[in-house]
């Protein structure tokens, strides 16, 4: 299978958030990426729980919640109920509560995605492998879209490729951060197979193209 898009919709324009949803589901997108930010886990607000359920009232494709918040289990039930079909935690935010938090996901019928921060040493993926359908490699520390892709990123990648080919399960690798049509092959090679693009997407003249671009590399 080919690699899948997920349009981070923190880019996206708030005053127009339908127009942005029909452009994506018209385009060669897979996912919709929502980030929600707490101003407590990261350094910055995004939206919540209310503007989920009025992207899933017109959303055709799979919505990937991104939680950068902090106790995520206080709100994952929230979430799935305003139709997250994909929730991601981050190991930072859960510690040791981590894999509990994981199976309380799955217990709801959705996907389970386990993300991590540029500083976090990628092996920890694996003591969780077995419980998550997407592992999520941060190309950028988590907060803000349009940084620049952090250079140690392909290299972990292949690490976390490594770590699902071992264990020989079925998980996604997916990239959030900094992702461009300039380094979107690089990452492929490293062995990504979801591509996250806030910026590079919605700040481009044609984001429908844009999207096509990072799906036809
Ligand atoms: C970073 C978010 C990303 C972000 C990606 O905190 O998790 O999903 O929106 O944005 P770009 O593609 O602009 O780096
Ligand atoms: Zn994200």
């Amino acid at each position: 299978m080919s690699h899948l898009i997920a349009p981070s919709l923190l880019s996206a324009d708030f005053s127009n958030l339908r127009k942005d949803i029909e452009m994506v589901n018209d385009s060669e997108a897979d996912w919709f990426h929502l980030d929600i930010m707490d101003g407590h886990f990261v350094p910055n607000i995004s939206f919540g729980i209310p503007v989920v359920k009025s992207v899933k009232k017109y959303s055709k494709k799979t919505l990937d919640v991104h939680l950068m918040i902090a106790n995520p289990e206080d709100y994952i039930e929230r979430f799935v109920k305003v139709g997250a079909d994909i929730i991601t935690i981050h190991v930072e935010a859960c510690k040791e509560k981590t894999a509990k938090i994981l199976k309380e996901i799955k217990l709801l019928n959705i996907k389970a995605g386990l993300a991590i921060n540029p500083d976090t040493d990628f092996k920890v993926i694996e003591k969780y492998i077995n419980k998550i359908d997407v592992a999520c490699l941060m190309g950028v520390f988590p907060g803000f879209g349009g940084q620049k892709i952090i250079d140690s990123t392909f290299r972990r990648c292949e690490g976390i490729r490594k770590i699902i080919a071992k264990n020989q399960v079925k998980c996604h690798l997916e990239v959030d951060g900094g992702v461009t049509a300039e380094n979107a092959n690089k990452l492929l090679e490293s062995g990504a197979d979801v591509l996250v693009a806030g910026s590079y997407v919605f700040r481009s003249n044609d984001p429908k193209k844009s999207i096509s671009d990072l799906k036809n590399i």
